[in-house]
């Protein structure tokens, strides 16, 4: 198996972006894309932030700053993107359709020893596996937002993905300094599973007027030892991207994961959180 170098991430979003900047922060060279200049520049901007917040605050130096930057490079076309990566990991728009059709175009241009991971927060490795057309090279890679600072990554594996693949991938974990878990393939896996019921009964409880969103936070943060809110972190995790994973964990698992009203219409109001200025909160 090739050794992991360049990685491409496709989607440079809040999720690539980020999985861009910690690889190239541990030495790999990234290719971001996405499906137009001014979002791969988004990326590429927060992540210039980052750099010179680290550098402030003399985390690291110019030196290292400037080795990361070097690592990092935005290319709009999918196909070319993808030509001369060992490894593409996916973070696009949480749709199965979206998905599946893009692994189809990273499968067709993509060298035929390179290893796919897909970012996806709950649906199945094993279709997007499938439309690559390598199913055996295809696990789900899912990082924590901000990939900077979370350190885990959720391994899950499809069908047909071999050990030789999660190996490889556990070991470019490794090289990031993250913990790492291994996941079978079903809805949510590990973490969204447990969480998004959560967060859906905090909507649940603010819509019913059980308590105002602050109070709802304190309590979740200082009775729990929580280090955000479930209001706040769903803000920060962004609305459409939890309703997505919550219509999907419902249409899987049954009624108990149906989302709030609330959440539906929140998204339908264009209020996503952070990323688009309001949520719950202002920013
Ligand atoms: N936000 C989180 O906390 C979080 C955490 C873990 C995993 N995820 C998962 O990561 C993925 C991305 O989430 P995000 O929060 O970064 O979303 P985001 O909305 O910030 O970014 C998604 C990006 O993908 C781009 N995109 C959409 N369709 C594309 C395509 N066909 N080709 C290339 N780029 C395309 C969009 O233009 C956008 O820039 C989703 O699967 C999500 O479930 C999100």
């Amino acid at each position: 198996m090739k050794e992991i170098k360049t990685v491409a991430v496709i989607g440079a979003g809040q999720m690539g972006a980020g999985i861009g900047l910690i690889s190239a922060f541990y030495g790999f060279k990234v290719v971001l894309n996405d499906i137009n200049q001014q979002f791969i520049d988004r990326g590429m901007k927060q992540n210039e932030k980052w750099i010179e917040r680290q550098v402030e605050k003399n985390r690291f130096d110019e030196s290292k700053a400037n080795l990361i930057r070097s690592k990092l490079i935005g290319i709009l076309s999918l196909e070319e993107a993808v030509s001369d990566a060992d490894l593409v990991i996916e973070a696009i728009i949480e749709n199965q359709e979206i998905k599946n059709n893009t692994w189809k175009i990273i499968g067709e241009n993509a060298p035929e020893y390179t290893l796919f991971g897909s970012n996806t927060s709950s649906l199945s490795i094993t279709e997007m596996g499938k439309h690559s057309g390598r199913p055996t090279q295809f696990l789900g890679t899912h990082f924590f937002n901000p990939p900077v600072i979370m350190k885990i990554i959720e391994f899950i594996k499809g069908y047909e993905t071999t050990d030789e693949t999660l190996n490889a991938l556990v070991g470019y974990g490794q090289t990031m300094e993250m913990n790492t878990v291994i996941a079978t393939e079903a809805p949510g896996f590990i973490v969204n599973r447990l969480m998004i019921p959560q967060l859906n009964e905090a909507y649940f409880a603010l819509m019913e007027g059980v308590a105002t969103a602050d109070d709802i936070d304190i309590a979740m943060k200082f009775g729990l030892n929580h280090p955000m809110g479930p209001l706040a972190l769903s803000d920060f995790i962004g609305l459409d991207t939890i309703l997505y994973i919550a219509e999907y964990l419902h249409r899987e698992l049954g009624e108990k994961f149906r989302p709030c009203p609330l959440l539906v219409k929140m998204v339908r109001a264009g209020k996503l959180g952070k990323k688009s200025g309001e949520g719950f909160y202002k920013y």
